[in-house]
């Protein structure tokens, strides 16, 4: 049964197919999912993850069956099992999740014979985040290998950066970190990658600037230091007025303008957000193919 829980279990051949089947399906969407019913489960705050799975699943003629926690049985203590198991009994096809708690969707995968995609656990994974973030600098550069992505923000609560750790490098990219040490993950020092506390250093030969919000509510003691961060962590309009032409800026979103982000930079042709989500649609119906139908 394919389920897609995070980059660090797919190869690199898998990760090329899925790219150039989204780029395929991109330009001709076809009814590869006719007849098929795919639950959106997400106990989780998102807009752009559910809803360009969801938007996939219908390009491809799918049926999309949206669960939200407000209104349903787990409002009244049914826990996440029971509602699981409630919900693959109606016979459905796939489910795409979303959930606080790290590892949750490797549960549910295990609870289900149906496949599970990841829409992202805890800090700990967000794999078709990586593979939209993939397809955009394969695009825009015309290549990942040898691409150098220096990403900077809340590294420590952030599953999009283990992605990118998971993904970017197997594909022959590398990668720079860089945070306030309030910020670094504990195990940075384990996950082969550079590391930096300066981020005028590290942008330095950098191709790609990857912006990360602060996520204050992943935190378990409030992030005191904004104006501080902003200063020496924030790009402005004058750190891009240093980066070569050639850089590109890249964010998961959703952005905090004035913040990691100034809000001039954001509408800078250099910016790739909205080329980013346009993606994601596209790696998704490829994830949502690959799972139901292979
Ligand atoms: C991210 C997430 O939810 O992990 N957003 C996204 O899915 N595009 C990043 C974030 O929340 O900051």
């Amino acid at each position: 049964m394919p389920n897609l829980l995070g980059l660090d279990d797919c190869s690199p051949e898998l990760i090329t197919n899925l790219l150039n089947r989204a780029e395929e399906l991109e330009t001709s969407p076809q009814p590869l999912l006719a007849g098929k019913t795919v639950c959106s489960l997400f106990v989780e705050d998102s807009t752009r993850t559910r809803l360009s799975f969801e938007h996939a699943v219908h390009k491809l003629g799918g049926n999309v069956m949206t669960f939200s926690t407000q209104g349903s049985s787990m409002a009244k203590g049914e826990t996440l099992y029971d509602t699981v198991c409630t919900i693959a009994a109606m016979g459905i096809d796939a489910i795409v999740m979303r959930h606080r708690e790290n590892g949750m969707p490797f549960n549910v995968a295990e609870w289900v014979d149906l496949p599970v995609l990841n829409g992202g656990d805890g800090s700990r994974a967000h794999p078709t985040q990586g593979l939209l973030d993939l397809l955009t600098i394969r695009q825009h550069f015309g290549r990942i290998h040898g691409v150098t992505v220096t990403i900077v923000g809340d590294l420590a609560h952030s599953r999009v950066m283990r992605s990118l750790v998971a993904g970017l490098p197997k594909m022959g990219a590398t990668i720079r970190l860089v945070a306030p040490l309030s910020l670094m993950p504990n195990d940075v020092e384990h996950m082969g990658v550079e590391v930096y506390t300066d981020l005028d250093q590290a942008l330095i030969g950098t191709d790609v600037v990857y912006l990360l919000r602060i996520q204050h509510e992943r935190m378990v003691e409030r992030f005191e230091h904004l104006s501080a961060y902003v200063d020496a962590y924030g790009l402005n309009s004058e750190r891009l007025h240093r980066l070569p032409e050639h850089v590109a800026i890249m964010h998961p979103g959703p952005i905090n303008r004035d913040v990691e982000i100034e809000s001039a930079v954001v509408d800078d042709p250099r910016c790739l957000i909205l080329q980013q989500v346009r993606n994601g649609v596209a790696v998704r119906m490829a994830a949502l193919d690959w799972a139901i139908n292979s």
